[in-house]
C-alpha cells in the first residue's frame, strides 16, 4: 500500500541560519527525507519568521534544529517559542512527531536537546523513540580521526544516524493515534499575573 506524502517542516533556530553548522545536520536531513518521499520546507527563523501558522498548519511533522549558544538553543528558537506559545495544544501541534538535532562545538548540547524535547512536548508534540540528535565538532574529530579506536565510533552519533531520526520521524507520521490534551489557557500567554 502506497502511504501518502507527508509534510515536514525543518525549524531552524540556530544563529547561523541557512549557512551555519546546523545547515549541514539539515542537508543530511534532507537527503533521508527524500527516501522516504516527504515533501519538505526549511524555516530558517534567524532569517525569516513570516506565515509560521501557515507553515505549522501544513507540516505533518517537524524537525528542530539549533546550534547550542551557552548551553542554550539560539535566540531565534526562544523567539519562536515565545511567538507559537499562542498555539499550545492546538491542532497546529498535538500529536505531531518533532524531530531535534543540535549541534555544538563541545558540551551542553544533550542539555539542549533534553529540554528543547520537554518544551515541545508539553507544547503538544509527539517526541519519537530514537528522533533527537546531538553533533559537535569534538566527535566530528574524533570520528575523522580516531582510527586507532574505532570500537569506540558506536558510542558517539555520527551524521549517519540522521537516518535513524528520520526513519523513526516518519514511522510517526504514520500512525493515528487519539490522544487528548488537558485545558490550557491559549487567550494570552503576556498577561500580567503578578
Ligand atoms: C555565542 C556562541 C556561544 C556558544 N556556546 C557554546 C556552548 O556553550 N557549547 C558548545 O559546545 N558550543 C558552543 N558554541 C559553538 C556552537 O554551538 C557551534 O559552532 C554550532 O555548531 C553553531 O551552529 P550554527 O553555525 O548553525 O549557528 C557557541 C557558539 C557561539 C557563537
Amino acid at each position: 500500500m502506497k502511504s501518502v506524502k507527508k509534510n515536514i517542516l525543518i525549524i531552524n533556530g540556530s544563529l547561523g541560519g541557512a549557512t551555519g553548522n546546523t545547515s549541514v545536520l539539515i542537508e543530511t536531513a534532507k537527503k533521508y527525507l527524500s527516501v522516504h518521499g516527504a515533501n519538505i520546507d526549511i524555516l530558517h527563523l534567524e532569517e525569516n519568521e513570516d506565515d509560521l501558522k501557515t507553515k505549522l498548519t501544513w507540516a505533518h511533522g517537524f524537525i528542530f534544529t539549533s546550534g547550542t549558544y551557552w548551553d542554550s538553543w539560539g535566540s531565534p528558537m526562544q523567539k519562536f517559542l515565545e511567538t507559537t506559545t499562542q498555539y499550545e495544544a492546538s491542532d497546529l501541534f498535538l500529536y505531531k512527531p518533532a524531530s531535534v538535532m543540535i549541534s555544538m562545538h563541545s558540551v551542553g548540547g544533550k542539555g539542549v536537546l533534553s529540554r528543547l524535547q520537554g518544551v515541545l512536548n508539553t507544547m503538544g508534540l509527539n517526541i519519537p523513540p530514537m528522533s533527537g540528535f546531538v553533533y559537535s565538532l569534538a566527535t566530528h574529530i574524533a570520528l575523522t580521526i580516531n582510527e586507532s579506536q574505532k570500537d569506540f565510533n558506536d558510542d558517539f552519533w555520527s551524521l549517519e544516524d540522521i537516518e535513524i531520526v528520520i526513519h523513526n520521524l516518519m514511522t510517526a507520521t504514520q500512525h493515528k493515534h487519539d490522544f487528548k490534551s488537558w485545558p490550557v489557557d491559549s487567550k494570552d500567554p503576556q498577561r500580567r499575573w503578578l
